[in-house]
This record gives C-alpha cells, sequence and structure tokens, in this order.
C-alpha cells in the first residue's frame, strides 16, 4: 500500500506533506518523493530509501501547493525512476498513485506510439501521459477523460504548472480522504497523515474527482463509463454452425475471462473491484440469500454448496418468481446476491426490488454490463462471459459458477478461509480452463452417445452435493432445446419414487466424479442397473471401475471437489446440443422460449 499527502493553502506545503508522510512510516515503504509547486521554481525531490536517511539535508522549499508519497512498489523495481511523484514528457503534470492500473500495458504502448517518452517502468506514470494527452487548459477536466481509459484502481493526487493554483484528487478503490481546514486543504491516502492538521474529512468515494483550491473545494461524481467490451465477430458465429456450439467452445475462454486480473495468488485472495465499495458491509453479514431463474438458479446452487462450505456462510436459494412472493426471513446482516446472465429476467430483477425495499444489501452477478440489475444493485461482479446469444444458456453458466468461487474466496478470506486453502482454491481455478479444453475435445465420444441414445423419449439425470444442480441444468438443457423428456434429481432421491420409473427404456445420466459422494452415487447407479435402466457416467478420469457397472462413460479430469460443475456441466451442454441437432430442432431458437424473460 503506498501513502498519499497533499496540501495547498497558505501556509508553506513542504513541511507539512514532510511530516504527513511520516506519519505514513508505519505502513512500509521503499521509496519516497515530493513535488512542491512555487511559481518560480518547482520543486521534485524522489530518493530510494527511508525518509530518515536524508532529513539532514532537505532543502526548504518556498511553495504552498504539494504532493508527496511513500512507495511500496508493485510495478516495476526499487528505483528513483520509479518513485513518485511521476510527471508527463512538457513535465506540467505531477502525480502521486496509490493503486494498481490493470491495463496500463496496452495504454503505454498506444501513447509510447503517440510519441510519449517514458521514464518509468510503473503502471503509474501512464496516467500522467493521458492526463497530458487530454490537457488543454483545464487539470480536472483532463484527468477525468484520462480516467475514463484506465481499468484498475486508484487513489491519485495530480497537480499541474500550467493550472497551478489546485490538486486534483480521484478515488477507485483505493482510499483518499479530504482534510477539511478554513483557508487550507489536505488530501491523504490515510487519515493519520492529516490528523495533526484537521479532523474534519471527506472520504471519497469510487468514481469520484474532487478539486481543491486555496479558496475551497469541489466534488465532481464521475458516472463510470461501462464498456460494452464484445467486439461485433463475437456476436457473430464464428463459422460454427450454431451459436449454442459456438458458445459451448467457449466455455474454457469464459472461465478465463472471468478469472482474469482478479486472482491475487500470493494473498490466497481475489480482487473483484465491483464489491470493494461494500466489502466491510459485507464482512458484517452472517447469511446470504441467493436469488435466479432457470440456469442461473442452477448456478445459484452451486455457490450455496461453495458459500457454506468454504465461506462457512449461512445460505438460502430461491427461484426469483417464489421468492418475490414468500415473505423471507432476512435483516440487516442479510446480503441477497441476484445472479443472471442477461440482468433483465423480471422475475429477478422483481425480486431485487423487493429486497432493496427492505434495506437489504443487493449484490448482482451478471454478464451484460449495464444491464438493469448491474445498475440497480448497490454493487456487482461481471462474468465477462461476452454475448450469449443461443436461448439455452451455455457459457454464462460457467462464467456464473467462476464468479462464484471467486465470491466464494472473497468472502472466504475476510472471515476463517486460510491463506492456504484460498490458494489452494486459486491454484486449481486457474488450472481450471485448460482441464476444460481437455473436456471439449470429447465431443466426437458426446455426438456418439447422442446419435446411440437419440431414440429414447426420457432421461433422468442424478447427482448429488455440488453435483446436483449439475443434473437439473442438465436436464434443462436437453428438455428445453429437444423438447425430449429430462428431469435432474438428487441421487439419493432415486428411491423416494423417481425409481419407480427406471426401466430399459429410461436411461440416466449420472454424474459421479471421484469426489465425496462417490460411493453414494455408485449404490444409486447399481439401483438403477439392477432395473435394466441403461446409464451413463460422468466420472473422473482414471477411474476404470465404473466401466464395469454402466453402459457409457465420459470421463473428466480431477479437481477440486467445489469446482467439479465447471467441468461436468461441459459434456452435458454437448449432449443436450448433439441431440437436439439430431432431431432436427431450431438449436439456437427452440419453440416457445425466449432469450430474456422480461415478463413475469
Ligand atoms: C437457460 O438455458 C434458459 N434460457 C433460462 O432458464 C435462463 O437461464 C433464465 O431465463 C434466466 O435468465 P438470466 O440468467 O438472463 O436471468
Amino acid at each position: 500500500m503506498c501513502g498519499i499527502v497533499g496540501y495547498i493553502g497558505k501556509k508553506p506545503a513542504f513541511p507539512i506533506l514532510l511530516s504527513g508522510l511520516k506519519r505514513l512510516e508505519y505502513r512500509g515503504y521503499d521509496s519516497f518523493g515530493f513535488f512542491v509547486l512555487n511559481k518560480n521554481k518547482p520543486f521534485l525531490f524522489k530518493k530510494v530509501g527511508k525518509i530518515s536517511e536524508f532529513e539532514q539535508n532537505f532543502p526548504n522549499p518556498d511553495g504552498e501547493i504539494g504532493i508527496a508519497h511513500t512507495r511500496w512498489g508493485t510495478t516495476g523495481k526499487i528505483s528513483e525512476a520509479n518513485a513518485h511523484p511521476h510527471y508527463d514528457c512538457q513535465q506540467n503534470i505531477f502525480l502521486v498513485h496509490n493503486g494498481i492500473i490493470e491495463n496500463y500495458q496496452e495504454i503505454k504502448e498506444r501513447l509510447i506510439k503517440e510519441g510519449h517518452k517514458f521514464l518509468s517502468e510503473t503502471d503509474t506514470e501512464v496516467i500522467c501521459h493521458l492526463i497530458e494527452k487530454y490537457f488543454e487548459r483545464n487539470l480536472e477536466e483532463a484527468v477525468r477523460k484520462a480516467l475514463r481509459e484506465v481499468r484498475g484502481t486508484y487513489g491519485i493526487a495530480v497537480i499541474s504548472k500550467k493550472d497551478p493554483q489546485k490538486i486534483v484528487v480521484a478515488r477507485l478503490s483505493s482510499p483518499i480522504i479530504l482534510g477539511i481546514n478554513k483557508d487550507e486543504f489536505l488530501v491523504a491516502s490515510d487519515p493519520a497523515a492529516i490528523i495533526t492538521h484537521t479532523r474534519q474529512v471527506i472520504n471519497l468515494d469510487d468514481n469520484e474527482i474532487a478539486v481543491l483550491k486555496p479558496d475551497g473545494f469541489f466534488i465532481l461524481k464521475e458516472k463510470p463509463l461501462e464498456t460494452i467490451e464484445w467486439k461485433i465477430e463475437e456476436a457473430e458465429k464464428g463459422g460454427y454452425p450454431h451459436f449454442m456450439l459456438k458458445e459451448i467452445i467457449e466455455e474454457p475462454e469464459v472461465i478465463e475471462n472471468a478469472i482474469r486480473g482478479r486472482l491475487i495468488i500470493e494473498e490466497g485472495s481475489v480482487k473483484l473491484g465491483g464489491l470493494d465499495s461494500v466489502s466491510a458491509q459485507l464482512r458484517e453479514m452472517d447469511k446470504l440469500v441467493l436469488v435466479a431463474c432457470g440456469t442461473a438458479h442452477y448456478a445459484a446452487m452451486v455457490g450455496e454448496y461453495m458459500l457454506e462450505e468454504y465461506a462457512g456462510l449461512p445460505c438460502e436459494v430461491d427461484i426469483a418468481s417464489e421468492f418475490r412472493y414468500r415473505k423471507p426471513v432476512v435483516d440487516e446482516k442479510t446480503a441477497a446476491i441476484f445472479v443472471s446472465q442477461s440482468g433483465e429476467t423480471a422475475d429477478t430483477l422483481a425480486a431485487l426490488r423487493e429486497m432493496k425495499k427492505k434495506g437489504i444489501l443487493t449484490i448482482g452477478i451478471t454478464n451484460v454490463v449495464g444491464s438493469t440489475q448491474s445498475r440497480e444493485t448497490d454493487a456487482g461482479v461481471y462474468t465477462r462471459s461476452g454475448p450469449e446469444i443461443a436461448v439455452a444458456s451455455t457459457k454464462a453458466f460457467l462464467g456464473q459458477l467462476a464468479t462464484l468461487a471467486m465470491l466464494t474466496i472473497y468472502l472466504g478470506r475476510q472471515s476463517e478461509m486460510s491463506l492456504v486453502t484460498g490458494k489452494r482454491i486459486i491454484e486449481e481455478l486457474a488450472k481450471l480452463q485448460e482441464l476444460a479444453r481437455e473436456v471439449l475435445k470429447k465431443a466426437p465420444e458426446i455426438e456418439k452417445l447422442a446419435k446411440k441414445y437419440r431414440n429414447f423419449k426420457n432421461f433422468w439425470f442424478i447427482g448429488r452435493k455440488y453435483n446436483f444442480p449439475i443434473a437439473l441444468e442438465g436436464a434443462l438443457k436437453l428438455k428445453e432445446i429437444s423438447y425430449l423428456h429430462a428431469e435432474g434429481i438428487a441421487g439419493g432421491e432415486l428411491k423416494h419414487g423417481p425409481l419407480a420409473l427406471i426401466d430399459e427404456n429410461f436411461p440416466t445420466i449420472a454424474i459421479c466424479p471421484s469426489d465425496s459422494v462417490y460411493e453414494k452415487m455408485i449404490s444409486n447407479i447399481q439401483e438403477i442397473k439392477a432395473r435394466e435402466g441403461p446409464v451413463i457416467a460422468i466420472a473422473t478420469q482414471g477411474n476404470e471401475e465404473i466401466k464395469k457397472i454402466v453402459d457409457d462413460v465420459i470421463y473428466i479430469p480431477k479437481t477440486l471437489e467445489m469446482l467439479t460443475p465447471l467441468l461436468s456441466i461441459i459434456p452435458l451442454h454437448l449432449f443436450a446440443y448433439y441431440m437436439a441437432v439430431l432431431l432436427g430442432n431450431d438449436v439456437d431458437k427452440p419453440r416457445n422460449l425466449a432469450k430474456v424473460i422480461t415478463v413475469e
């Protein structure tokens, strides 16, 4: 964490900056720097090491406006060049920053092509050159435009020699505090730096830009520009016969996109910037309610197992069309999580509005940037799955599961999840896209299975624990595009009635990876085989035993039990797809259905 101090007023800035930085020394740092603006000779001083090593020969520059910084380097080695403040080519813009600019390389490459010269290896410096690019006369205007191109986290303080009587500050996820005195203003990343000067402070909120002047200050609320990052060709079929197949093939990439830039492996944690504004509130929650429809509801059900087992949080999952008419027992320590690919599903939105009326914290997990859900929830996480065109939801489901796994780590690490457990899950999550690609290689086998079973009219899907919702999703996928009768049930429920339907004409797809309930699943399979029911097993690679008792096996790679759903669902998506193609149905636009259900 870097330290930021700024001052503008009627006193010499340097001593105030120096005392402020020294109060931030407890945070640890490897280098530091000052910039003090005075009409004749701006003062810039940056050093590697501790302030105390240089204190004896500090000059005492004139100037009543300045910024200062202690650096704990994240991007770029420890060096004087990488110390803050950074500045632009014309040495007009001087800036200090706390945070991480995720897309700084692409910005830096573009600016270098435009002729900008960089002096450091840091991500921070790109902000200076972006401000320079947009600077005409007004500093805050240039800052506003520059920050629209930046992705990541920042707390910044900026001074311009050409627009001198101000400090412009901005915040996104990294704290920035304004210290208010009668005729002087301070800025800091931590109250410790300014508390000796004032106890009147304003905490800047995300997407706010403040302009501090000797005679006052004002705050601009920047509506964050939301970028639809979908390229038009992504929305085209890309050479596939159907959008649905294209979207199933994209499932590994969806996992990759969902986790990109969000895994902090060394801390066994994740960065979900969209939750930072409510992270303190989330820490206080003692109950989660997950609400969704259809496929998203099954994702929420997988999330329930994850969150209970790894975040230790009591969870309740409900379909939105029921939840909105129930009288759920919720209170100020309940967070409601809404899962929706489109972010426009009427029942889910109605349930969301019901929770907002009760003052319940609402979190959204959605795929569509700027969707109604994303705008109406208090905070949220985009799944970044790209456009999903086929009515049958496939890749969005993987994006939801990956996001729920990250949410589990995010919440778990706020409470009792250990660093080791967090790292373990993250390491497995980071491997998943490769494992998913391995599963996709089974597509020809799965197509053969669809041909083998194409004349059957009824299917059971059974699973337990993390894979019970996968049984439900597999059944939904098959029924909604093949129009065959398919039902998903918990394996343990088979003998409570469904077994009566089993005979040689009623195949079952059993999702039975080598996990904590594997033996129980084998018992279910034996119950089915005893009644001549055909069984297709989704099993873990290397499990040769299961071949002896079932009719067909599709293997998936081994992973953490909580992550098996991201692999076990892929063969079921493909099975449904190939069956629908064989039956000559309109795969992408199945009868009676629409992609987004915006009516009750
Ligand atoms: C799933 O294949 C269906 N298209 C449908 O159940 C869908 O999941 C449901 O309508 C929820 O949509 P949402 O995720 O956009 O809210």
